[in-house]
């Protein structure tokens, strides 16, 4: 049975008590709900992928309350520094060489001599770090391949019975993931978009580097892009001057359109129609990683 009980002191401490007994337990963080475990027991860790089903060679990103915390797990070169300091506490994931001996269990590095280390914004997954007193493990709360969770009521659709707690903190203010980043030969590489641009990275000249699973954020059912017109089967998800069934954002907004995205997603998937159709997104800042995420969720992985 899966608890969900609203974000608060006492919630905090009963979710701390259960990640010290070795549980994972689902907290909201400014981008995504997330799937914390103990970072340092490799059983809890264990205990994540289990709930979520996800291959056990993805690796997973670490949460910590501050720089200094990040910096006794990991070396950081001057620009990711810079990084850190310009973004944190905020949606803004570093990928870094791993401090021998820092005691992450290595099932959260999937192995890697890297680790993907943030400092997240939202008070409740802060509370939950100062709670615990660990860097927690968390990937987003859904199941693997599935759409990620911006309320708790995703969360429970996605792993009711396979979590007991969810702490309840209302929609996500971002809504997709944190953008992921490492900093090679003093440059900057971005692994994954997200609602930190490019250009706010490195003043215009960030890389984005190929080669992610290209079916990840899915949805049940057929999903079509850059649909100005939908079928009589399809749930279109407007967007500017397409509206539909419902709306990303009806001025064209994409910070709101970001922060609704999974919503829709979960609503259309939901709906009684058979497939899903999205308004075009101008590929620009925000709206290319909104597109990013769009085109995972478009291709058939069942
Ligand atoms: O916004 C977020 O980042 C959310 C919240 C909960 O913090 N978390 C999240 O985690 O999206 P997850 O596990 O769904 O995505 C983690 C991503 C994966 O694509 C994984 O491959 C990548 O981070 N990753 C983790 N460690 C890595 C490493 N050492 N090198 C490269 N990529 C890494
Ligand atoms: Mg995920």
């Amino acid at each position: 049975m899966t608890r969900v009980l609203p974000f608060d002191d006492e919630t905090i401490a009963e979710a701390a008590r259960l990640i010290a007994d070795g549980q994972p337990v689902a907290v909201p963080t400014e981008t995504v709900y997330g799937l914390a475990a103990d970072a340092t027991d490799g059983a809890a860790v264990a205990r994540i992928y289990q709930a979520k089903g996800r291959p056990a060679f993805n690796p997973l990103i670490v949460h910590v309350p501050d720089l200094a915390a990040a910096e006794r797990l990991a070396v950081f070169d001057d620009v990711s520094r810079g990084l850190a300091e310009a973004h944190w506490p905020g949606p803004l994931t570093l990928v870094l060489p791993a401090r021998a001996d820092n005691g992450i269990a290595s099932l959260v590095t999937a192995g890697l001599p890297t680790l993907a280390i943030r400092v997240p914004a939202h008070p409740a997954m802060r509370a939950l770090l100062a709670a615990v007193g660990k860097p927690l493990a968390a990937p987003s709360a859904n199941a693997s391949g599935r759409i990620s969770p911006t309320r708790a009521e995703h969360v429970v659709a996605s792993l009711d019975g396979r979590v007991p707690l969810v702490v309840d903190g209302g929609a996500t203010e971002v809504g997709i993931e944190s953008t992921i980043a490492r900093v090679v030969d003093g440059r900057v590489e971005v692994l994954r978009l997200g609602s930190i641009e490019l250009g706010a990275l490195t003043g215009g000249e960030a890389i984005v580097a190929p080669g992610q699973m290209a079916a990840h954020y899915s949805p049940s059912k057929p999903l079509r892009l850059d649909v100005v017109a939908a079928g009589a089967d399809e749930f279109l998800i407007g967007f500017g001057n397409v509206g539909g069934d419902e709306t990303l954002s009806a001025s064209g907004n994409p910070v709101e359109a970001a922060a609704k995205l999974y919503d829709l997603l979960h609503l259309a998937d939901a709906s009684g129609q058979a497939r899903i159709a999205v308004a075009p997104v101008p590929d620009e800042g925000l709206g290319a990683a909104i597109n990013d995420r769009l085109r995972r969720a478009a291709t058939p992985t069942h």
